[in-house]
Order: C-alpha cells, then sequence, then structure tokens
C-alpha cells in the first residue's frame, strides 16, 4: 500500500486530528482496542481514491535490481565512479532512517505500556553508516529508566526501596521481557506479523515484520557491546568517505555471489566482512583509518565507558583524530582488498581492528575475527572451511577480474570493472565442489599472478609491514 509518514508543527493538531479519528467496526470482525499513532486515510467515496494515488509520487524504500545496477555501473569511466555509484545507489536515504527511528518510536509505545520510562533505539546498519536500503532494523529495548536510582547510602534511619520480582540471572530477566513485549507486538501491534520469539539465542531477540513500513524488524533488550559496536562503526565510516565505499561494494559483492546470507549458518555475516574491510584498510601503507587501541588513547578520562566488564572506550568526536594522509583511489582500495585476502594467511592469523595487525589464531575456526570489545570471542566463529574457500577463490577471481579490467576497458555497456565482478557467472566456476577439479589451475594461476602482481610492489608491502 501507499504510506505517508506526517509530521506536525503543534502538538494541539495531533489531538485534534486523535478526536477526528474513528475506530473501525465491522460485521464480521473485531477489533483489539489498542490505539496506535498508525491510521488509515480512507476515502468516503472509492471513486475518488484512484484518481488520487495517480498523483502520489513516493520516495524509493529499495535499491534497484541488480542487473539495472550492473548496466548503471558500466556505463560510467572509471573504477572509482562505479564505487561511488553503488553506495548513492545503495546507501538508507534520509527518509528510510526517519522511518525506521519513527518505528522505534511505536514499538516503544507498545513496550511502554509495561515499562513506561522504557526506550526502543535503532542499532546496527540502520545508524551505523552501512546500511543499504532494505536492511533489517535492529532495534534495542532500553529499560534503563526502569532500573531505578542507585543510590549510595541515606543518612536518614530508613531506606526506601521497590519491591521488585528476583530471578536468578540477568538473562532470565532479558527473555522473559521479551517474551512479554514479544506476545504484545504479535497481539495488539497492528501491521507487525510473523513474530517469532528467539529467546534460547545467545542474544534473546523478538523478530517479525513491521508490514508498513516493509522493515524486517530484530528487538533485542540488555544488548549494549551490541549498540557500542554500532557507535564505534559509525566512527569508522565517518573519518574517511573511502570507508563506506569499500564496505558497500565488498557487501554487495558477496551478497551477489551467496557469500552473505540471510539464512543463518556458516555463511559470512556483514558485520564480519566490515571488519575485514577495516582491517584493511589499518593495514596501509598510510593507514586510511586508526587502530580501536588508537581511537582508545584518544578518549579522554570522561570517554571510559565499560560493559559488562568490557572495555569499550573509544573517542567519538571526530576532531580529535588526525590521519595519515593517504592518496589510494576506491578503485585501486577494491582491488587491492581482494588481493590482500586472496593470499591472507587465514589457516594461521586472526584478523584484529583492536591492534590493527594479523595476530596468532587463538583457536582453530578457519576464520578468526577477534571481536573488538569482548576480545575472547570470534564473530566469525559460525564460517566453516567451505565458505572460507569460496570467499578465497572469489577475492582471487575478483582481483584477476579487476586487474584485466584496469588495463582496458571495452566502450560501450558491457559490464567491466566493479560491475564484471556482480555478474553471476564469476561464482558458477568459484566455489562448486564438481567444478573444483577442473578449477584448480586456474586458482593457482590467478595466485601466481597475484604473486607477480604482489613482488611489483614489493616495497609497497615492506612499508606496510614495518609500520
Ligand atoms: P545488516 O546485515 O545490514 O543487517 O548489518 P548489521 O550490521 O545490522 O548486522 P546485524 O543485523 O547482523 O547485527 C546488528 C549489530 O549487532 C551489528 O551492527 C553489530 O553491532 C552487532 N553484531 C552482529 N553480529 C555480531 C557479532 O557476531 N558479534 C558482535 N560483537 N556484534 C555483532
Ligand atoms: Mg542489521
Amino acid at each position: 500500500g501507499v504510506h505517508a509518514v506526517v509530521e506536525f508543527s503543534e502538538k494541539e493538531c495531533i489531538a485534534a486530528l486523535q478526536d477526528g479519528t474513528r475506530i473501525l467496526s465491522t460485521n464480521h470482525e473485531s477489533t483489539v482496542p489498542f490505539k496506535t499513532r498508525l491510521l488509515t486515510l480512507r476515502f468516503n467515496h472509492p471513486g475518488d481514491q484512484a484518481a488520487a494515488q495517480m498523483s502520489v509520487k513516493c520516495l524509493k524504500q529499495s535499491t534497484i535490481p541488480i542487473n539495472e545496477l550492473i548496466q548503471k555501473l558500466s556505463s560510467v569511466d572509471s573504477i572509482d565512479q562505479q564505487v561511488d555509484l553503488l553506495t548513492r545507489e545503495y546507501q538508507l536515504t534520509e527518509e528510510n532512517i526517519r522511518l525506521r527511528f519513527l518505528v522505534c518510536s511505536l514499538l516503544k509505545d507498545i513496550a511502554a505500556a509495561y515499562f513506561p520510562e522504557s526506550s526502543v533505539k535503532p542499532f546496527g546498519s540502520s545508524v551505523n553508516t552501512f546500511g543499504k536500503l532494505g536492511c533489517d532494523l535492529d532495534m534495542f529495548l532500553d529499560l534503563d529508566g526502569n532500573s531505578g536510582r542507585k543510590v549510595g547510602k541515606t543518612a536518614g534511619p530508613y531506606i526506601l526501596e521497590y519491591q521488585m520480582k528476583q530471578v536468578s540471572s540477568e538473562r532470565m530477566v532479558t527473555q522473559s521481557i521479551l517474551s512479554v513485549i514479544g506476545e504484545c507486538i504479535d497481539q495488539f501491534g497492528p501491521g507487525c506479523v510473523g513474530v517469532q520469539k528467539i529467546l534460547n539465542a545467545r542474544c534473546p531477540l523478538v523478530r517479525f515484520s513491521h508490514q508498513p513500513s516493509g522493515f524486517q524488524c530484530d528487538l533485542t533488550a540488555n544488548n549494549r557491546i551490541a549498540m557500542r559496536s554500532s557507535e564505534l562503526l559509525y566512527v569508522y565510516g565517518s573519518l574517511d568517505p573511502r570507508v563506506r565505499a569499500l564496505v558497500f561494494s565488498v557487501r554487495c559483492w558477496a551478497r551477489v555471489h551467496g557469500l552473505t546470507s540471510s539464512i543463518p549458518g556458516a555463511w559470512i555475516t556483514n558485520f564480519s566482512l566490515t571488519m575485514m574491510v577495516l582491517f584493511f584498510l589499518q593495514r596501509r601503507s598510510s593507514p586510511i583509518i586508526p587502530t580501536l587501541d588508537q581511537l582508545k588513547s584518544l578518549a579522554g578520562t570522561d570517554g571510559k565507558c565499560i560493559i559488562e566488564g568490557h572495555d569499550c572506550t573509544f573517542v567519538t568526536n571526530l576532531s580529535k583524530i588526525t590521519l595519515p594522509e593517504n592518496t589510494d583511489t576506491p578503485g585501486q582500495l577494491l582491488q587491492e582488498f581482494f588481493e590482500f585476502y586472496g593470499n591472507f594467511t587465514f589457516s594461521k592469523n586472526s584478523i584484529n581492528i583492536r591492534k590493527g595487525k594479523e595476530q596468532n589464531k587463538p583457536e582453530a575456526s578457519p576464520l578468526h575475527i577477534q571481536n573488538p570489545f569482548e576480545q575472547s570471542l570470534n564473530v566469525s566463529k559460525n564460517v566453516n572451511q567451505t565458505q572460507l574457500e569460496k570467499f578465497v577463490t572469489l577475492a582471487r577471481d575478483s582481483a584477476w577480474t579487476l586487474q584485466q579490467n584496469e588495463v582496458s576497458h571495452p566502450s560501450g555497456t558491457h559490464p567491466w570493472g566493479l560491475a564484471a565482478l556482480l555478474l553471476p557467472s564469476v561464482s558458477q566456476t568459484a566455489g562448486k565442489n564438481k567444478n573444483k577439479r577442473k578449477r584448480q589451475p586456474a586458482s593457482e594461476r590467478i595466485k601466481s599472478l597475484l604473486d607477480s602482481i604482489k613482488a611489483s610492489k614489493v616495497t609497497k608491502t615492506t612499508d606496510v609491514f614495518c609500520k
């Protein structure tokens, strides 16, 4: 359907609107009497509707189809322009971000029925600068207003306390609150469908579809570290436009080739891919972004942030961060990202954005990316060897494809550069077991080509390791 977000300049207008809004009653259905701020505007005379819809201009809320994107990318002149175009096509629009905040506030209205002081905040890609149109809406139910004032000793003879139910763990509190709120969303939330309570996950959540906005929603509680990591990604995404450009291109490439998926499993997640891009940018001879330890050292004492015993301190004032000059172009970075990971020693090394250096892997998972805040955890523990191999093979093939296109790119609309990387043909040869034996020599050929490219960049590589 057609939906509009309406903002009012005066509070009184809202009261007037509510006064004039009726409750739908039909003979064959009953209404749950829970009023929300989602209203339906109907025409008194059905004939008027068709005429009015003709003049409605809707704003874009989803990305263009991949074939159209490939065509558009093929018509620009350089890989730099392609990377820039992809980012502009895919990134969230101002209105879409506002819509995400609005859905959070609608959810807050439901949660407030039990917890009046609670708030619902977006996190993840909706706000971390890496969101793509159509990405899910991650929400955090913040109950801090409810946990009462933690006052110290009072001088008088009495202490006044709220009577509250006690349960055995923080996790159980989160589970029971999400269970009840999930039930309310399911029973009372207009437009909220397909509600699933996934309470036994490492991070318990309620998943549902919000039909009026079209968002797939994940509601969590007690998830402050994820909030903080969204803030960290926001800082990185805001430091240099090349960060977002590279993340958007790599995420799109990974999705097209089935390296990432909306279904949970052994696939690399977008979050892990983002960590890999950040790490690569830290490893440039002249780093494009600082390490997390450097961001921590720039935070003043008032910026100190400890969550559940984990040090999550980093500077949030961007003006305090100065970076060495680096003139790498987005196209060059994309090419070298694929070379870097096409040759990375995954068997031995862990990716660590805190140190900005490879570390020895502390455990045997095929892909090890240290969780920036909960440092004993691996954010890519779910990734299996097959998926990692598929990633490496595709990275090598893509480095090779870009290398070809760098030398000469055909004129016209034939897919080239980044567009060529998004063609399914690259993946048809990569990562499929039945082709493995046949492919081996090609893969080897690409590896040796990469080695020769590397050899010609020896000075640069030495710089990287000296830093
Ligand atoms: P999309 O795929 O566009 O939704 O990206 P996203 O960044 O929103 O990822 P997702 O919805 O899977 O997770 C939301 C947020 O939770 C992320 O941005 C991270 O802050 C956090 N998160 C997700 N996965 C992990 C993980 O494995 N470890 C940690 N520490 N945080 C994670
Ligand atoms: Mg998300």
